[in-house]
């Protein structure tokens, strides 16, 4: 079973990520994951931060000559901006060191802040929003890398682009083409293939940038090559739809998760929403008239590419804050402001791209199993014939 889970605070030492459960033998590149780190930081709306980190991954267990041997796999990503937090968040209290804190006691509506640190119980949000910021999201996109380089063995891609930001929407679908092309740029405005509309986009961010609003948006990711057969209609939790939408719906600001076409889907008949069956005696292959189901039906992957959108609301943080009360005095206040992004729709198809490698990853382990690269290549290897023989 591929487990993962990572740990680290926004403005602490360092973040981490393990990875256990993959097997030996996965070709593994610093230069691959760090670009996916770099990727994470781009797009235009990202705040000051962005231009501080420029997060690099240090593999620390795990991978050995370039290659996974089997062993549990530790990631460390440093925190640039640490230097500036020793004293404000020490790891052992000395004297004094409570004067150097800097506390949060005015929460930011939308954030953990109010709810943690009811729930925490700490009249201070600075511990609750130091976990809850999608920093952490650093820690996934490497340990999602990693799951990338296991599919990538079976010529599993996954990619993401940005549909919607604010009310401009690509009402066109993207080719593979377009997305994989976009995933190469050294330059990423906002993601989407259509420059035209990419540019209308950057409009409502200019707005969101005058007005000292923010502004969320629609990301899709899609995963090309996944076999059939993934997941399962058998039980709730085996189902792979609800475990992308999981993952998906796990990551900070993302509200809703489209699993292909649903939005559309509920909005129309049946006879215009399901994908027509056919098959190609030729190539003695099921084919399909299209794919709104977005590759999964009743849970289970149905060869056709995997399509998970994620709807990601506007950032918390507002220059222009919101009303809130202060945890001490429950005077009314406005909200702390920090640092933010405004904008952070291509960012997080990337962490989405990261979230659904890893359940797909996990989901293909679940069923083709070994421990080494071969011994799984093997297992699908067999489990293909049967395919083909069906
Ligand atoms: C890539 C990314 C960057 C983010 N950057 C910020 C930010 O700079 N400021 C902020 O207030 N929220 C930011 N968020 C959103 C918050 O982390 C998130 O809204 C908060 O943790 C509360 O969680 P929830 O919205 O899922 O309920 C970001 C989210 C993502 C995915």
């Amino acid at each position: 079973m591929l487990r993962f889970e990572t740990a680290g605070e926004s403005h602490g030492e360092c973040l981490v990520a393990t990875l256990v459960g993959l097997p030996a033998g996965i070709p593994i590149s610093l230069e691959n994951i760090n670009r996916e780190l770099w990727r994470r930081q781009q797009g235009y709306g990202r705040g000051g931060r962005m231009k501080i980190e420029s997060d690099r991954a240090e593999i620390v267990a795990g991978v050995r000559h370039s290659q996974t041997i089997g062993s549990p796999v530790a990631i460390l990503i440093r925190n640039k901006d640490w230097e500036n937090w020793t004293e404000a968040l020490p790891v052992e209290d000395v004297e004094g060191a409570g004067d150097k804190r800097k506390p949060v006691t005015r929460p930011r509506p939308g954030h953990a802040d109010l709810a943690g640190a009811i729930k925490y119980n700490f009249h201070d949000a600075r511990y609750i929003l130091e976990r809850a910021s999608a920093r952490e999201t650093a820690a996934r996109v490497a340990a999602g890398a990693l799951a990338k380089a296991f599919l990538a063995e079976f010529r599993i891609q996954v990619l993401s682009h940005v549909v919607a930001v604010g009310g401009v929407r690509l009402e066109r679908a993207a080719t593979w083409e377009e997305i994989v092309a976009l995933s190469q740029k050294d330059e990423v405005l906002l993601g989407c293939v259509d420059p035209d509309v990419e540019g209308r986009m950057k409009e409502v961010v200019d707005e969101a940038y005058r007005t000292g609003d923010t502004v969320g948006g629609v990301f899709e990711v899609v995963a090309r090559g996944v076999p059939a057969g993934l997941g399962s209609h058998a039980t709730w939790d085996s189902r792979l739809d609800g475990r992308l939408a999981q993952a998906i719906v796990s990551m900070q600001a993302v509200k809703g998760v489209e699993v292909g076409f649903a939005a559309d889907g509920a909005a129309s008949f049946g006879s215009k929403v399901q994908d027509t069956i056919h098959y190609d005696r030729d190539e003695r292959q099921f084919r399909r008239g299209a794919n709104r189901a977005g590759g999964l039906e009743g849970g289970i992957t149905n060869g056709q590419d995997i399509v998970v959108r994620g709807l990601l609301k506007p950032i918390s943080t507002l220059r222009r804050p919101l009303e809130s009360v202060d945890l001490v005095t429950r005077e009314p206040a406005l909200a702390a402001y920090e640092r933010s992004d405004v904008c952070v729709v291509p960012a997080a198809g990337v962490i989405g791209e990261a979230m659904v490698a890893l359940v797909l990853a996990q989901a293909f382990l679940e069923k083709f199993g070994g421990d080494s690269l071969d011994e799984t290549r093997r297992n699908l290897a067999g489990y293909l014939q049967q395919v083909r023989d069906f």
